[in-house]
């Protein structure tokens, strides 16, 4: 039996560009249609929840749940800088009285990775003039439709581009070196020329990027777009921060009572003989730096899917013999109870779980990952946390970005041949939370 308190919030959370389906003034979409594009497969027709948002809402109250997280996406709402489209406010009326009348309490984003093109054309996530814009958009959907909401997320994983920072830091260095060894081997070789990175224009992957940037200088008019999702500068880090409380000030004057907050993605990172200082500057980076742009909002969206292990020299691989998840992470639940208690103690507001799931196509893993990371929860909350919600990623097997589709988070399959909906049990399971 469930532990959870009355007015616990049991919901799934999407992202429009991942189910909607033909998102087309969106950043996203131009990229995935690039010759050079870095995704699998565009999103076409996603998971068509555009048009089949009453069945997955109907699916998620049948099942017991109580919430829904989805977002609301700006390219549709905002299409060229200042053309404000009615019906797709409409479109997302619908959604959120749909919601109501099933029982459900959404949770809206205002902004899930994607943008609208002209924003990336105008200089996107590094331009200060896109703190306004935003803050423009998010009062405007208020306005329109602030008598349906209660609980907005302003940006998801504003940390996001951080982490791509890093990640891509770290690659580059690993070519550097594999360059660098190539090079020694090669007797005939130039050493020093060959781990010019970034110059080197034999190498495939170079010969691509550049090509990509061409592509992107048609598509976007520069050759480096700064998407939300990009390697960012600290500048442009704390830009997005400065978007964030633009909009929730906007948004205030329009509905002062409306709960506010930002999401982040957080490991729970665990020190490994020698580590502590990599791990602290890793918390640092991932959350700690954020706390004063954030420390007075309404509720936290925290985000978590697993722990990483953090040696001197940083993070490590997946502990021998762990089980893998289809993205490669570690299968790892109790980590959510981890981040949510070291989260407050730094954080007093409540927390609002606004992701946590596995991809996985053994759907009994699935039901074991939510058991264990609600029990987390429920730990969480006896020892007097205020852990407010908990929104399972994701309803739907959806478009996971580069990876397109092929990666299973989903409470519900969909045959995308036909588009029809097949619940799992888990659904049932996470649904089971709400009911004595
Ligand atoms: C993002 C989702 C994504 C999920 C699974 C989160 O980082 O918010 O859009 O699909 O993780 O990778």
């Amino acid at each position: 039996m469930s532990k959870l308190p009355e007015g616990f919030f049991i919901g799934a959370a999407t992202a429009a560009h991942q189910v909607e389906g033909n998102n087309v003034h969106s950043d996203y979409w131009a990229m995935e249609h690039m010759e050079y594009t870095s995704f699998n497969e565009p999103s076409l027709d996603a998971v068509d929840h555009y048009n089949r948002y009453e069945e997955d809402i109907r699916l998620m109250a049948d099942a017991g749940l109580n919430a829904y997280r989805f977002s609301i996406e700006w390219a549709r709402i905002e299409p060229e800088q200042g053309r404000f489209d009615e019906a797709e406010i409409e479109h997302y009326r619908k959604v959120l009285t749909c919601c109501r009348e099933n029982g459900l309490e959404p949770i809206v984003t205002m902004h899930h990775f994607t943008s609208p093109k002209w924003l990336i054309a105008n200089g996107g996530w590094e331009n200060e003039d896109t703190i306004d814009a935003f803050a423009k958009y998010c009062a405007y959907v208020v306005e329109k439709l602030g008598d349906q909401l209660n609980y907005v997320c302003t940006i998801n994983e504003a940390n996001m581009r951080l982490q791509i920072a890093a990640i891509s830091k770290r690659f580059m260095k690993q070519m550097q070196a594999d360059q660098a060894k190539a090079a020694a081997k090669d007797s005939k070789s130039n050493v020093e020329s060959s781990v010019q990175v970034g110059i080197n224009m034999e190498n495939p992957m170079m010969e691509r990027m550049k090509k990509q940037a061409m592509e992107n200088m048609q598509i976007f008019g520069t050759p480096q777009p700064n998407v939300f999702v990009s390697m960012c500068t600290p500048e442009g880090d704390i830009m997005v921060m400065r978007a964030h409380q633009a909009a929730k000030a906007a948004m205030k004057a329009v509905k002062p009572e409306l709960k506010i907050g930002l999401t982040l993605s957080l490991h729970d990172f665990q020190v490994v003989e020698g580590g502590e200082d990599a791990a602290a500057k890793e918390w640092d980076d991932e959350f700690l730096h954020y706390l004063p742009y954030i420390q007075d909002d309404d509720f936290f969206g925290l985000q978590n899917y697993t722990r990483t292990l953090i040696g001197p020299d940083g993070s490590l691989p997946n502990p021998e013999g762990s089980e893998a998840t289809q993205m490669g992470y570690e299968f790892y639940p109790q980590a959510l109870g981890h981040v949510i208690r070291t989260v407050h103690e730094k954080l007093s507001i409540p927390i609002m779980v606004t992701e946590n799931g596995v991809a996985t196509s053994d759907d009994s893993r699935r039901v074991a990952f939510i058991q264990e990371a609600l029990k987390g929860v429920e730990d969480c909350i006896a020892d007097g946390i205020p852990v407010v919600g908990y929104m399972y990623w994701s309803l739907l097997d959806n478009f996971e970005w580069q990876k397109g589709f092929s990666m299973t988070f989903g409470l519900i399959a969909v045959d995308r041949s036909t588009q029809t909906r097949m619940p799992k049990e888990s659904l049932k399971v996470l649904g089971g939370y709400t009911k004595d």
